[in-house]
């Protein structure tokens, strides 16, 4: 399940319903998918597959023309590179759309005169950051993240860059899987 932070007030949601409605505020859609299984591992071609009748409604609706699956950990060539080019703040002309498979990841939001909202994802969440919207990205700890993608045109999904310098000032803090309470001594 998604976790929510607003830095610039300490405010954290967490939970479906607290999620979701926070992040429709600024635009952002968010659903649970429930997990299909497929073996850690699997290629690309067996997540699609089964998650075909999910993507098909995804593209109905947003008019996606292609899926693929986006698979990033520490043995990525050049994983360095890759990532800072989507740390800076920017845009696309198109949707960003991801449902996060395995791994957890960390979006930064920043609408139009409102506080910026950093979306930590994981595994069965589905995110879609509208085209235009200014935002920035970065992986959790583990540095690895697998998601499937969607595409109005993939030519559009080049990075804008907005040049703000915004992200610098906010550290990309995963706060991890929501923490049991701690067991009574005994
Ligand atoms: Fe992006």
């Amino acid at each position: 399940m998604a976790v929510v932070r607003i830095p610039e007030t300490g405010e954290v949601f967490r939970g479906q319903e607290a999620v979701t409605k926070c992040l429709a505020a600024i635009e952002i859609d968010y659903e649970r998918w429930e997990a299909h299984p497929v073996p850690a591992g699997a290629p690309a071609e067996t997540i699609l597959a089964a998650y075909k009748s999910e993507i098909d409604k995804l593209k109905a609706r947003g008019g996606y023309v292609t899926a693929d699956v986006i698979d990033v950990s520490p043995a990525t060539p050049n994983l360095d590179a890759m990532l800072a080019k989507f740390s800076r703040e920017h845009w696309h002309d198109e949707d960003e759309v991801r449902f996060i498979i395995q791994g957890r990841g960390l979006f930064h939001i920043h609408p139009r005169g409102d506080k910026i909202h950093a979306i930590e994802v994981e595994a069965g969440d589905l995110i879609r950051v509208p085209r235009g919207t200014w935002h920035w990205f970065d992986l959790c700890e583990t540095r690895a993240i697998r998601a499937i993608r969607l595409f109005q045109d993939v030519a559009g999904w080049t990075p804008r860059y907005t040049d703000s310098g915004k992200d610098k000032g906010f550290e990309p803090v995963c706060l991890g899987p929501a923490q049991l309470p701690p067991r009574a001594a005994v």
